[in-house]
């Protein structure tokens, strides 16, 4: 879906498809470099990742492996608690493996906070996070991030997986969510 489509919907586009598809490419030379003569495995975190890892692992101009997780919170209280639930565990042993985690968005960083500390604690070469967005200001825990698309304000942004209500997933830029959408 083209953010015309939705055009009353949004403040503003914040990065068009072009921008994300080139945002990816670099990203991708910059893991291409860092792993070089290195096995890779790509950890998504579903669903909201689903975009990004389709693009930048067709980015990447060498093998990886790639695999899911799906975590969820135990009610509204798991962004401010901190508590997560493995709802799709992995399906890769990654012991001895260099683990990267994929999400389009770290917000309060609760979650990759725990999903890192979760994926270290299986013996694995390395454990390293690469994300599209960043919101710094929102943050309530330090995430040792690798790869970061671009930092942004904390304002309410859809598209390209990420969603408000479950729509907007597939709009193939990202935007700012007008309030009176949520409001
Ligand atoms: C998003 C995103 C991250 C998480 C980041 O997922 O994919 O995993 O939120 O938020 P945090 O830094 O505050 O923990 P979400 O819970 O919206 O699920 P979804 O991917 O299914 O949309």
């Amino acid at each position: 879906m083209d953010a015309s489509s939705v055009q009353g919907d949004l403040v503003d586009v914040m990065f068009t498809e072009a921008q994300i598809q080139a945002k990816l490419a670099e990203m991708a030379r910059q893991i291409e470099r860092d792993y070089e003569g290195e096995e890779l495995l790509l950890v998504g975190v579903l669903r909201g990742a689903v975009m990004v890892m389709a693009d930048l692992a067709r980015a990447l101009d060498r093998h990886v492996e790639i695999d899911w997780m799906a975590v969820s919170s135990y009610g509204s209280g798991t962004k401010s608690s901190g508590v997560v639930r493995i709802l799709k565990d992995l399906d890769t042993d990654i012991s001895g493996r260099h683990v990267l985690i994929v999400d389009e968005i770290i917000d309060t960083g609760l979650t990759l906070s725990w999903l890192t500390s979760n994926l270290a604690s299986r013996d694995p070469a390395s454990v390293e996070i690469g994300t599209l967005l960043r919101k710094p200001e929102a943050a309530k825990m330090d995430v040792d991030v690798k790869y970061v698309g671009w930092d942004i304000p904390n304002e309410f942004v859809v598209g390209y997986g990420l969603d408000y209500d479950e729509r907007y997933r597939n709009l193939r830029d990202i935007g700012t969510l007008a309030p009176h959408v949520y409001g």
